[in-house]
């Protein structure tokens, strides 16, 4: 057994898109009609959809992740060329049952036969999370689904961040935030959770505050990173 790197934890707070959810499935499924296309459309609906909740955090003008998802897939095909609203239909409805990623389950099934409690906390509506939370199997699994809509901005603002602080009434520094967007691992760990980057596409870390305290490449190496029970 190896040594535990984050002691004293109780609680793993994931992010879901992206880190319990694979964000290009909803395109990947739709290659039929997307074509070669399929790649660079979903890269431009994550990128555009992420950009889009940081401006209107800062703008002040709060819509849900679902008006925010839907923008940004109308952005996204206007730019691969695409004007076909029975397709774009298709793709939204997919997003509601976008994929987990193959080694979700196992990992939230080890931490939580050791104790651990087990929560989402993500900018999707509550309709959307349910929805993909559902699909995936993982409902008896967690302890809490929250949404940034019961505070009504967008991560990282600290509001969101505080969360899972009051829902499970544990500090922040006795949870685990996990997340395979660099920037939200940052921006938990300078909240003040144990933060760990699972960072499953290679990428470079942010230049931001603050280094997560811990960094795998997929879920399966996170039980090894806690402490044996919670
Ligand atoms: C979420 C986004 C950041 O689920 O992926 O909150």
């Amino acid at each position: 057994m190896p040594t535990p790197h984050l002691p004293d934890v109780q609680a793993c707070v994931f992010d879901a898109y992206g880190t319990l959810f694979d964000v290009n499935s909803a395109a990947e499924r739709a290659k039929g009609a997307l074509g070669a296309r399929w790649q660079p459309l979903a890269d431009t609906w994550r990128a555009k959809q992420l950009q889009y909740t940081w401006l209107r955090s800062l703008a002040g003008q709060h819509v849900d992740f679902w008006q925010v998802t839907g923008d940004a897939l109308d952005f996204a095909l206007e730019s691969v060329k695409i004007a076909d609203p029975a397709l774009r239909a298709e793709l939204m409805t997919l997003y509601l049952s976008l994929a987990a990623y193959p080694d979700v389950r196992a990992a939230l099934e080890r931490l939580k036969a050791r104790g651990f409690r087990l929560a989402v906390l993500s900018n999707g509506s509550p309709r959307m999370l349910a929805a993909a939370v559902e699909n995936a199997g993982l409902a008896d699994l967690l302890d809490a689904v929250l949404s940034v809509e019961e505070v009504g901005i967008y991560k990282p603002h600290p509001s969101v961040y505080q969360l899972p602080v009051d829902r499970l009434g544990l500090a922040a520094g006795r949870m685990c935030f996990v997340s395979s967007n660099g920037w939200d691992a940052f921006c938990a760990q300078a909240f003040g959770y144990r933060a760990v980057w699972c960072n499953r596409f290679g990428q470079a870390p942010e230049r931001i505050p603050a280094q997560p305290a811990a960094e795998v490449a997929a879920l399966a190496a996170l039980p090894d990173l806690l402490a044996r029970g919670a």
